[in-house]
């Protein structure tokens, strides 16, 4: 039997960007079905709700989630902020299926290696962001205004078991690689952070086939600028990962071809995840064929490879976009002199074809 996919357009050009996907995923595999529902501003559009019960239902028996992106201009000042869409949808998403771990590639590709702000080789850049995503200042309590208004409170919570969690993902990722994390936090003023870094040491102690340093959030911001190729596999919590996967897929010269893995406790001895490229809804590009599918073609590579184990589909569409980009295909964001200028829908269709 065919496994079961949520398929999530969402807003701008996410719609775009996953029909690219599916269609990749199609020349890849017969072995997925695709159920597409409605996320973010134009389900609160259509629903009244940017998560709407439907949609949580269909995901919690999907075998694996594909998203696009979520908001737009339009949804920004929408009332009460819990309908808004990066709110009401995305942190309700991640937290309503306890997708946990948030896996964050940022990978230099060949073709591109021009495109990074770091010059030359100083630019190459290899690293895995494994970001804590239900927890942290994200979803503390209380989050109030006080004192008629004056005073804002957002409050930070760890737990062990969060932290064990989120580590045990990055040991296993580093395990596949080159056994090294660098587990980072604000030891020296936040007390989550004490708490992270005992944790993470006790696991470090438990586990001597992998070397786990530790790192200062400042000083991993300037250091991944200053030698990008000294991380493998970076651990952190909820808002330092934020922060610090921007960076990284920075590096790499494009927002746009970065992919993302959530994942959750695992469902029926499968990873559970939900799959979408880091890049937001665009809406500035959006319904105009301008945006880079890649970025969402390389999230359903990573699902074949998470959550259904197929190492090999997922590195065939690696290479196929490897291929399309090394014949000089380019959408308008990653484009360079001496390369053809195509479509969203040309890219993925040269993807596709070079994965059949
Ligand atoms: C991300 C985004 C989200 C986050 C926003 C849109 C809520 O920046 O996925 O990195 O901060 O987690
Ligand atoms: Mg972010």
């Amino acid at each position: 039997m065919a496994y079961k996919i949520a398929v999530l357009p969402g807003d701008g050009i996410g719609p775009e960007v996953i029909t690219e996907a599916v269609k990749v995923v199609r020349a890849a595999s017969n072995d997925y079905d695709f159920e597409e529902a409605l996320i973010g501003g134009i389900a609160y559009d259509q629903t009244g709700h940017p998560l709407p019960p439907a949609t949580l239902e269909l995901c919690r028996n999907a075998d694996a989630i594909l998203m696009g992106a979520v908001g737009g201009p339009q949804w920004e000042n929408i009332q009460p902020a819990s309908h808004r869409p990066e709110i009401g949808a995305l942190l309700a998403i991640r937290s309503e299926l306890n997708l946990y771990a948030n896996v964050r590639p940022a990978k230099t590709l060949k073709a591109l290696l021009n495109a990074s702000p770091l010059k030359g080789d100083h630019g190459m850049i290899d690293v895995i962001v494994v970001r804590e995503l239900t927890g942290g200042i994200y979803f503390g309590q209380p989050r109030e205004r006080r004192d008629n208004g004056n005073t804002a409170v957002d409050t930070c919570v760890y737990t062990r078991e969060e932290v064990r969690r989120i580590s045990e993902q990055a040991f296993a990722i580093a395990r596949t690689r080159r056994h090294e994390i660098v587990s980072v936090d604000k030891a020296n003023v936040l007390e989550t952070s004490r708490l992270w870094r005992e944790v993470v040491t006790e696991m470090a102690n438990a586990n001597p086939d992998v070397k786990v340093t530790h790192m200062l959030v400042d000083n991993c911001a300037m250091q991944l600028v200053r030698n990008p190729g000294q991380f493998d596999v970076i651990l952190t919590e909820n808002m330092f990962g934020d922060i610090l996967s921007d960076e990284a897929s920075m590096i790499t010269g494009s927002l746009g071809l970065l992919p993302s893995a959530s994942l959750g406790p695992s469902k029926n001895g499968r990873a559970f995840g939900l799959y979408e490229p880091v890049h937001g809804s665009a809406p500035d590009i959006a319904g105009q064929g301008r945006a880079n599918p890649i970025a969402a073609i390389l999230s359903a590579a990573m699902m074949l490879q998470y959550t259904f184990g197929d190492l090999e589909g997922a590195q065939r569409i690696e290479a196929a976009c490897e291929k399309v980009l090394d014949a000089g295909l380019r959408t308008a964001d990653i484009f360079e002199k001496d390369c053809q200028l195509v479509s969203t829908s040309k890219l993925g269709e040269a993807i596709a074809a070079a994965v059949s």
